[in-house]
């Protein structure tokens, strides 16, 4: 692989070296012939819950030697930093959580949580990034134009202490061509998200969406859904996206119409769920303003949203957020009902979300049912389904 000198030079200096061999040895597995700057860096897999003892002791050892390059925000945690004890948070998964905080922002990260970087980062159509999270990968490329591969948390650090990606994939034009088109109807709330999941399972690596046109909400829950049941990183919508239009419309077709209704009926629930849990990925604006109406009528089953904590600044979210608390709800930052072992506390969870559907049965051992936003608050309002 081509290396400039200055990228030489990164071999030799401490807590660069490693993170240099590491994008090194990617690039040469995928041909890659040179290394590129990325504008952006977002990092997964930061919860103790996920990465444990030794994910924590490689990110502090790193910390002591290594500074970040370029601008890097985190994915959420496995707490809410401030109410952790409220969300049933041991003392012991507390410290440990914080100590890989501590280690991140002494690396120079911004401690976000959130899994919603694109709402905040100054990036923009054609940059090159290197984010990890599933759902704002397939965002960032299908919705917002911008570029990354699916990173790793690891190599997400590695490109904020270098600075460099390896130039393969997903930053490379004939690598965002669609392999096959997928015709879906969304009829109802919620049917986006369930869409998503069956395209995810699909075997294509770009899918080239027919569809009418679809809300902003509707393409972040469908990318969110397919990226976690079929590892997809980017698609087309038809007469939408930003670059629908670039590339050769692929000529096989499949129709996922019927399947849609039957799946979602397969995931309602069929039980009184013990939870409901939104936000996933991180719930913005509108759908917390939306929770907090259906708050004021009272919340007979326990609802926890998940969002970032920079939205609770904006006055009219945080009157928002006591709404909801007043009424049966909670609303949690820093963290998510996946990647917290908190949710465990429960036994059946209800949620709007295709990705939180494929891994918290997996992840957190619960019972998991689906329905619209609207369909989850109707259920937590009457208490029963
Ligand atoms: Fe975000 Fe957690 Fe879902 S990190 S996308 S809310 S699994």
């Amino acid at each position: 692989m081509y290396l400039t000198r200055d990228e030489e030079k990164l071999l030799e200096e401490e807590g660069s070296d490693v993170c240099m061999r590491l994008l090194i040895t990617i690039g040469k597995v995928f041909n890659a012939e040179k290394m590129i700057k990325v504008k952006s860096v977002h990092i997964s897999g930061i919860s103790y819950q996920n990465i444990g003892d030794v994910g924590l002791e490689w990110i502090e050892e790193l910390s002591k030697k290594a500074k970040f390059r370029v601008k890097a925000t985190v994915n959420p945690s496995g707490m809410d930093i401030e109410r952790w004890r409220e969300m049933g948070i041991s003392y012991e998964f507390y410290e440990k959580q914080m100590r890989i905080l501590k280690a991140l922002e002494k690396m120079g990260a911004k401690l976000e949580m959130s899994c919603t970087p694109y709402y905040f980062e100054r990036v923009g159509f054609g940059d090159n990034v290197a984010w990890a999270e599933s759902n704002a990968v397939i965002y960032a490329n299908s919705v917002m134009g911008i570029r990354t591969n699916r990173e790793s948390g690891i190599t997400a650090i590695a490109s904020a202490v270098t600075g460099l990606t390896p130039f393969y994939g997903l930053h490379i034009d004939e690598n965002r061509v669609a392999d096959l088109r997928i015709k879906v109807d969304i009829k109802r709330n919620g049917d986006a998200a369930i869409a998503g999941c069956l395209i995810g399972k699909i075997e294509c690596n770009i899918p080239y969406i027919i569809s009418k046109e679809l809300r902003e909400s509707e393409l972040k829950a469908m990318g969110a859904a397919m990226a976690a049941t079929g590892g997809k990183a980017m698609f087309h919508v038809e007469n939408q996206t930003p670059e629908w239009d670039f590339y050769d419309i692929p000529r096989e077709v499949v129709d996922l119409n019927d399947d849609i209704k039957s799946m979602r009926e397969d995931v309602s629930p069929t039980e009184k769920p013990d939870l409901i849990a939104i936000g996933c990925p991180h719930c913005y604006v509108g759908e917390i303003l939306k929770i907090a109406e259906f708050a004021k009528k009272g919340f007979k089953i326990p609802v926890w949203v998940f969002t970032c904590r920079r939205l609770l600044k904006n006055k009219v979210i945080a009157e928002a957020k006591e709404i909801i608390e007043k009424n049966g709800g909670r609303v949690f930052c820093d963290t998510c009902m996946v990647v917290s072992p908190a949710t465990e506390r429960y036994e059946k969870v209800m949620v709007n979300s295709g990705k939180a559907l494929t891994y918290l049965p997996k992840l957190r051992k619960v019972s998991t049912f689906f329905g619209s936003l609207e369909e989850c608050m109707n259920v937590a309002i009457n208490g029963k389904i």
